[in-house]
Parts: structure tokens; sequence; C-alpha cells
């Protein structure tokens, strides 16, 4: 098994106060790596290290052979790693075919791109349905597709994403899901997901991470944390 990604021992702080206190994570080529905790006990901040929006204190990130901490975010992109973040921000006015194309910006190869939106129209049948309608009056579940397609435009080799079922209807959170096991099988995607909705991120996932307060307090196979009395208690709302 390769790693692609490798978060040693980091700390992030906001003015004085810490948000992570000495988290590590890793990522294997190909995993899906779910991310749980509760509001804010710092799963954003860890993907805000990961892509150089925040600064880390003190750790070290690795992606592939670079270590990347300290690297600005538009060269991350480059690299290989695309993030969706939280609130799904498409360009409301534009539409969506002009959403698609702003997340190849570090791209230059014309018919390679040309291939890329094929395949996320093909992914995303509903981003096909409503090409040229402005972004702004699509619903929340397909600004979240559309988000999702956006950063598979950059063709990252590992994918960020923070929290795509918050707010969205059940039948769309299972498109989604679905979505994301596709990416990640066929397009040979390494996703790491953040989810309040723990059972879907548990589902799709090989592997997951606990947050709690700034610190991993739990790690393993997903499939086993979906049977584990300790994790249904405290984020699968104590169903069995
Ligand atoms: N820009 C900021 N300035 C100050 N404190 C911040 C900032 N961003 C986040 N924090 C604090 O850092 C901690 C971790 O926040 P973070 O956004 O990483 O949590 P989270 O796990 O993503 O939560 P949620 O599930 O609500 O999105 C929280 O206590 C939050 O209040
Ligand atoms: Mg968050």
């Amino acid at each position: 098994m390769t790693e692609l990604l490798k978060v040693d021992n980091i700390e992030l702080y906001y003015d004085h106060v810490y948000a992570l206190k000495g988290v590590s994570i890793a990522i294997n080529e190909g995993e899906t790596v779910a991310l749980i905790g509760a509001n804010g006990a710092g799963k954003s901040s860890i993907l805000r290290a990961i892509t150089g929006l925040r600064k880390v204190r003190s750790g070290e990130i690795h992606y592939q052979d670079h270590r990347i901490d300290g690297t600005r975010p538009d060269k991350l992109v480059r690299m290989g790693i695309a993030m969706v973040p939280e609130a799904r921000r498409v360009f409301s006015y534009m539409t969506v075919r002009d959403n698609l194309l702003m997340g190849a910006f570090t791209r230059t190869d014309k018919a390679d791109i040309a291939r890329t939106l094929e395949m996320v129209l093909g992914r995303f049948p509903r981003l096909k349905e409503r090409y040229s309608q402005a972004a702004g009056t699509m619903s929340g579940g397909e600004q979240q597709m559309l988000v999702i397609g956006r950063a598979l435009m950059a063709k990252p080799r590992l994918l960020l994403l923070d929290e795509p079922s918050l707010g969205i209807a059940p039948k769309l959170v299972q498109d989604i899901a679905r979505s994301i096991v596709a990416i990640n099988r066929d397009e040979k995607v390494s996703v790491l997901l953040v989810e309040q909705n723990s059972r879907m991120a548990l589902r799709i996932s090989q592997r997951a991470y606990v947050l709690t307060t700034g610190k991993v307090t739990l790690a393993g196979n997903s499939a086993e944390m979906l049977g584990d009395d300790r994790v249904k208690s405290l984020y699968l709302g104590g169903e069995t």
C-alpha cells in the first residue's frame, strides 16, 4: 500500500486558541477515509491545513514525496489536491458550464479538459440537464454536485470533501454518496471525507478517524466502527 498523504502531529491555532493539538492521519493511494466528529472538533481545520489555507504551528504534512506544509494553495491544486469546502459556494450568476470550467483553472490542455468535462457530466447527469442554468438558481443538492464536479475538473488525485451531505434531502444524499464511491473506484481518486452524517461516511469509507476537540480519539476500520458501541452511542444516534 502506497501512502499518498501523511499528516504528522500537526498543531493549528486561531490566534492563541488551539484547534488542532497534535493530529496525525494518513491516506493511502486509492482509499476513501472518513473524518467524523462533533461541531467544532477541528475537522475543517485539518482540511484547511492540508490545502494551505491555514498555517500549521508545528508538525509536518507530506503528500507523495513532497513536504507540503507551507505550500501555496494554488500550487497544491496543481499537485493534485482539490477541496470542496463547507457551504458549497458556487458562482451564482455563472452557468453550470462556466462554474465547471473554473475548476480547470490550473490546466491548459483543452482536449484533456474537455474529456474531464465529459466525465463529470456523465457522473452527474443533473448537471448536464442544467448545463446553461445559472448556478445560484439550482437546488442545494444540485449545487453540491456542481462543487464536487468543479473540484474534479482540476483532475485531482486526492479529493477533500467537507460535509457534502449537509442540508441536503436524503434522496440526494444517497446520490452523492454513490457518486463519491464511483469517483473513488472508477477515477482512482483518493478521498478524505469529512461528515456529520457519520453513518453515511462510515458506510462508504474503508477507514475512519474520530476527532474530539482537536485530537484523534479513535481510528480504525470503518465497518468495525459501524458496529462499535462507543461510536454508535456518540456518533450514530445510539441506533443499531
Ligand atoms: N477563523 C477562525 N477564527 C477563530 N477560531 C476559529 C476559526 N475557524 C475555526 N475556529 C475554531 O476552531 C475550532 C475548530 O473549528 P473547525 O471549523 O475546524 O471545526 P469542525 O470540526 O469543522 O466543525 P463543524 O462540524 O461545525 O464544521 C472551533 O472551536 C472553531 O470555533
Ligand atoms: Mg467544519
